[in-house]
């Protein structure tokens, strides 16, 4: 029996449309709120059809020596051309981007997740300092 891990897929996101890039601070002050992005597409552009579109990520940060993952944020993207007309007949299309504002007294590792709806589970990590 598989387990859910063995199938979060991960790489270069310069490579790798699928790969949810990450950006914030290198280092932030204890306790000071502080902004984190984390979209798809940087270096190559991910679909956003009806057909094939990122339909959420989750940011999630573990604090140094922490044995549990925290959710800071998790944000779905819902309209991608979706018409009474027809499949990418509508006016709206969810780009897949998002902004989360934190605040943390502990270094850490945040961890974004995004799922894509025919190419699965993609994760993407990035260090951050307190000081
Ligand atoms: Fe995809």
């Amino acid at each position: 029996m598989s387990q859910l891990h063995e199938h979060i897929q991960s790489a270069d996101w310069k490579s790798e449309k699928h790969v949810p890039v990450i950006e914030s601070p290198d280092t932030v002050k204890a306790g000071e709120i502080f902004r984190v992005s984390v979209a798809l597409g940087k270096e190559i552009d991910h679909p956003n059809t009806t057909e094939h579109h990122i339909r959420w990520i989750t940011l999630y940060f573990r604090p140094e020596g922490d044995k549990f993952e925290h959710e800071i944020a998790h944000i779905e993207f819902s309209a991608h051309g979706e018409s009474a007309k027809g499949a990418n007949q509508g006016p709206v299309y969810t780009h897949h981007c998002a902004v989360a504002c934190m605040k943390t007294n502990a270094a850490g590792t945040l961890h974004a997740l995004a799922y894509c709806n025919i190419h699965g589970l993609w994760e993407s990590n990035r260090d951050i300092k307190v000081q």
